[in-house]
């Protein structure tokens, strides 16, 4: 899907051949002289559209204009929510009509939320997932022009949301596929693809490698599956080597069925998502290289079938990590922990500035904060002002949790240095504890995504989140006056 922008001109507006005009009215609506004007302040006054978020007015071929539809929506006050709202309740009525083009226009000048929840609603709304259909249908709309009063003002932040767009696409897209259409083979040549993008590199290693880094927490969960692991590296540079770069590692299980502590059957399939924080990877990677920010980052992913074989780790058994700690793997279902565990480790020899691990690494956590909110447990303040921040300018939102020792009790064990599961309670922040005890050498933040990173039901797909918050979280950090 392609995004312009262009400065309102109601003339040329109005003129404007396009399958579909979307006008976004916020409560502070003054009519001017133009005839579109004359028109809202008619239907306004007719009350044939009420002021209120989410209604609309579907108008046919309108008099005196070039446009197939005109939809007149309400956004109330104009914030990032209402925006949302009234941006997706539109698709569902041009939908069964299969636009090409549209125009998003706003009569007066949007904050910079509004911007960003039109672009990612519309674009979110209209995906459509066709790889492994016989007959795809893919999204109709090819062309959106977003149209306001100083275009140039908001121009950083339509880059930043068109950016951030095809960054949480390829993160869905790779969420979605099927697990045997996204192996961890499939994942290191979605990596290997970014690379021929500019100033990102890929490097893959194999079974043999990872043995020789001493990898005994990855390769315990990789070995019961036939299909190989890749430990993928990707390097965005966009600084000079001298400045210590961001790693971002994500949990790549490109399928889950807990091994020999074996999942019930319902819902297994939704464990094909089990590398959404991988997916995210990828996805920072695709917008950084439009992006193109004067900062350094690191991508890791650990990539595996988490599968029951007789070759499989059994309850019980105590494995090596690749810093030498012993881990007791008393349920083989907790694995995400053990690639990560090993993944980090691994990023100690950037000696970055920051680690931040994602992934779907909890139900705990889904029941803790559903869908709203992903998780994150950090001990950096820093950090964990900078992700809120994220989360709000990109409303892809996050929520700290708590990482107090006595959660770690439960994770004591008699035959290794640490067991890889505690009991039920509190199971996000054992986790995360879990994982703390491998970040001792740099700055580190754990966002536990398993509520946000797909749904559920009939509306079953991939988010991509949380890609836009991880987007900006790394944009604010080249800004002047952050610290390097
Ligand atoms: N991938 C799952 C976490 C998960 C489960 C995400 C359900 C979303 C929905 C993870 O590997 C897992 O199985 N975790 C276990 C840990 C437990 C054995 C301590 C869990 O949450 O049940
Ligand atoms: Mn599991
Ligand atoms: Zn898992």
């Amino acid at each position: 899907m392609n995004f312009a922008l262009t400065p309102l001109d109601l003339r040329s507006l109005i003129s404007e051949k396009t399958d579909a005009l979307l006008v976004l009215l916020t409560s502070a609506f003054t009519p001017q002289k133009d005839a579109l004007s004359t028109l809202i302040a008619k239907v306004i006054k007719s009350g044939d559209l009420t002021p209120k978020t989410g209604q609309m007015l579907d108008i046919y071929r309108p008099q005196g204009m070039a446009c197939t539809r005109l939809l007149l929506l309400h956004v109330g006050e104009g914030g990032g929510v209402e925006v949302r709202k009234a941006v997706s309740a539109a698709y569902g009525v041009l939908k069964p009509l299969k636009p090409k083009a549209l125009i998003l226009c706003f009569l007066r000048q949007p904050a910079a939320p509004a911007l960003r929840a039109a672009v990612t609603t519309l674009a979110d709304v209209s995906y459509a997932y066709t790889l492994t259909k016989s007959k795809p249908e893919g999204r109709s709309i090819h062309k959106v022009t977003c149209v306001l009063p100083d275009d140039q003002a908001r121009r950083v932040d339509f880059n930043r949301a068109v950016a951030a767009v095809a960054g949480i696409e390829l993160a869905k897209e790779w969420g979605n596929r099927p697990a045997n259409h996204a192996t961890p083979k499939h994942l290191a040549q979605a990596a290997q693809d970014l690379a021929e993008l500019p100033k990102i590199k890929c490097e893959v290693l194999g079974p043999k490698e990872v043995a020789k880094l001493g990898m005994g927490a990855f390769q315990a969960v990789a070995q019961g599956s036939d299909e190989p692991l890749r430990f993928i590296v990707l390097q965005y540079s966009g600084a000079p080597k001298s400045k210590a770069p961001v790693v971002l590692v994500g949990k790549g299980i490109t399928f889950d069925s807990g091994g020999i502590s074996i999942k019930p059957a319902a819902e297994m399939d939704e464990m094909k998502y089990d590398m959404c924080g991988a997916a995210s990877v990828l996805g920072v990677f695709r917008a950084l290289a439009d992006l193109q920010p004067g900062i350094n980052v690191v991508g890791l992913i650990p990539a595996c079938e988490n599968l029951p074989s007789g070759r499989s780790v059994k309850p019980g058994d105590v494995i090596t990590s690749m810093n030498g700690q012993t881990i007791e793997v008393l349920n083989t279902d907790a694995e995400g922990r053990l690639v990560l565990c090993d993944a980090l480790t691994y990023s100690e020899r950037f000696k970055p500035q920051a680690v931040l691990d994602i992934a779907t690494l909890t139900g705990a956590c889904v029941i803790a904060l559903g869908a709203v909110r992903s998780a994150f447990f950090t001990s950096d303040e820093t950090i964990s002002a900078a992700l809120l921040k994220a989360g709000e300018s990109s409303q892809d939102l996050c929520w700290r949790m708590p990482l107090d020792d006595d959660y770690a009790e439960g994770l004591k064990t008699q035959f290794a240095d640490v067991a890889n599961v505690a009991g039920r309670p509190g199971g996000a922040i054992t986790a995360a504890k879990f994982l703390q005890r491998f970040t001792d050498k740099f700055p580190w933040a754990h966002l536990d995504i398993a509520g946000t990173a797909w749904k559920g039901g009939a509306a079953k797909g991939a988010t991509g989140r949380p890609v836009g918050l991880l987007v900006d979280y790394l944009m604010d950090l080249e800004a002047p006056g952050n610290k390097t």
